[in-house]
């Protein structure tokens, strides 16, 4: 009925107008927004334009977070040897192992996976003992021996370990294959050295622990590979550990191994 009156009386209905609408524009038109229509789409237009161009305003942004970094730019030397050979180097302080290795020393076997500490990949020995590279500054080991799967084979002439992948299809797509390589060579010393792992029985007994099946899944647990290569795998390390690669854990029982799982 209101409606009704309104028509009959030519008054038209005014709209609600909201706080913002109620601002004044800055271009002095009546639209009620501080700046107009027209302005604001060339505004936007003109930021997605610049961001997918690599404009000038997004490049200095990122040249004054730089300015503002107070690390960026100052490099540090560091002293390592690297599968034998000696290296000065002058590096950005937070630079990863990892990266040093694969982008200034185009050790490129050296694989990036999940840059998480999660698959293995980027498993390198230091000191002979293996680490996550990707997880490691590498300020942090100057002076360190570093040795990566470049480093395993004598010339032609492979790591047992490596041509124990090979006898045994250890790898499909081969991307994991490097860590998982030099995390066996790091687990056949652990082992030869008597160090326990989780699935070790007895840990008062001296000496060697006897590499199981559960001993060698256990102590390869940190390399992941997407392939599920493990069977080639677990018979690699039983073939560098001085057993039949296909030797059974019931084998292992007739043979006396208590510690084998079945
Ligand atoms: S890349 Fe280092 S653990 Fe995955
Ligand atoms: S062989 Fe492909 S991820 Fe392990």
């Amino acid at each position: 009925m209101q409606i009704e009156h309104r028509k009959k009386r030519g008054k038209p209905a005014e709209p609600v107008k909201t706080p913002r609408e109620s601002m004044s524009c800055a271009h002095g038109s009546q639209c009620g927004w501080p700046v107009s229509r027209r302005d604001f789409v060339a505004g936007v237009g003109a930021v997605a334009v610049g961001a997918a161009m690599g404009s000038p305003a997004w490049a200095a942004s990122a040249v004054d977070s730089q300015a503002t970094d107070p690390s960026a730019g100052s490099e540090v030397p560091l002293s390592l040897t690297v599968n034998g050979e000696q290296k000065q180097l002058s590096i950005d302080p937070r630079t990863s192992l990892l990266d040093l290795l694969r982008e200034d020393l185009k050790l490129t076997g050296t694989k990036k996976g999940c840059d998480h500490g999660q698959c293995g990949a980027c498993t390198v020995l230091v000191n002979d003992r293996r680490i996550n590279s990707c997880l490691t500054l590498a300020v942090s080991i100057d002076g360190d021996n570093v040795t990566t799967i470049e480093g395993l084979a004598k010339g032609d002439e492979l790591h047992a370990v490596q041509q124990a992948f090979i006898d045994n299809d250890g790898f499909q797509c081969g991307y994991c294959t490097p860590g998982q390589i030099i995390s066996v060579v790091a687990l056949i010393s652990e082992a030869k050295s008597g160090a326990a792992s989780i699935v070790t029985r007895d840990l008062r007994q001296a000496g060697p622990v006897e590499l199981t099946d559960d001993e060698i899944r256990e102590r390869m647990s940190g390399n992941i590979c997407r392939c599920g290569a493990y069977p080639g795998i677990v018979a690699a390390v039983r073939q560098v550990s001085g057993k039949s690669p296909t030797q059974t854990a019931f084998e292992d029982r007739v043979r006396g191994d208590s510690s084998a799982a079945f």
